[in-house]
């Protein structure tokens, strides 16, 4: 498996593997698939120092992706990021979460954050067990912190503090 920077051409394998997280009910608060203005946006937000790895199993097959996401836009936060990780359905429970965390961490160290934080569901328990193997500390669980088809989600925050590079 290849870990690489996302180039322009993987935004629709990126947004297909995002809408699967998002049908899923289980990856995000969002319940609307993502279509192609939307993830045009998206990339657009992800500039500089906000990098975008994917992970491919041969050339062209994109079987997941990470990203570095803006947090707060006050600069003495400046060094916090907000972190993406998702693996298409069929390659989960493979290794790749675990390829693309190890990468975007290295990249948050060189684009000089020294903290990542995230927000996952509470049923999410594959995405706890990545973040926990990784060091991620629990912050706390916002209760019924937003309505999903109608039912409320628990959501917890985590952070890591990143040692230099
Ligand atoms: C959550 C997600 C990113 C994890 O990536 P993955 O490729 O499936 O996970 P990996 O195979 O790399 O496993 C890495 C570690 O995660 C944990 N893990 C994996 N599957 C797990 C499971 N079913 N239950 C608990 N922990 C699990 C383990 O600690 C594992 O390490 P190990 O294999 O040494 O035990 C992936 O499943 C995914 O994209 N899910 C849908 C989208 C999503 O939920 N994204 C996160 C939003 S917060």
């Amino acid at each position: 498996m290849l870990v690489r920077d996302a180039t322009p051409d993987d935004v629709a394998d990126i947004g297909r593997i995002y809408n699967e997280g998002i049908a899923d009910r289980i990856a995000t608060l969002e319940e609307d698939p993502k279509d192609a203005e939307d993830m045009a946006a998206w990339w657009a937000e992800h500039a500089g120092r906000y990098a975008v790895l994917v992970a491919e199993t041969g050339p062209g097959v994109v079987v997941g992706w990470a990203s570095l996401n803006r947090y707060e836009n006050a600069c003495s936060m400046a060094g916090i990021a907000d972190l993406s990780v998702y693996v298409g359905r069929t390659a989960r429970g493979t290794g790749v979460g675990a390829a693309l965390l190890t990468a975007l961490e290295r990249r948050a160290k060189t684009n000089a954050f020294r903290k990542i934080i995230l927000f996952a569901l509470t049923k999410n328990e594959r995405a706890l067990g990545l973040y926990v193997k990784f060091g991620y500390r629990e912050i706390g669980v916002f209760r019924e912190h937003g309505a999903v088809d109608g039912k409320y989600e628990d959501v917890i925050a985590m952070e890591k503090l990143l040692q230099p590079a």
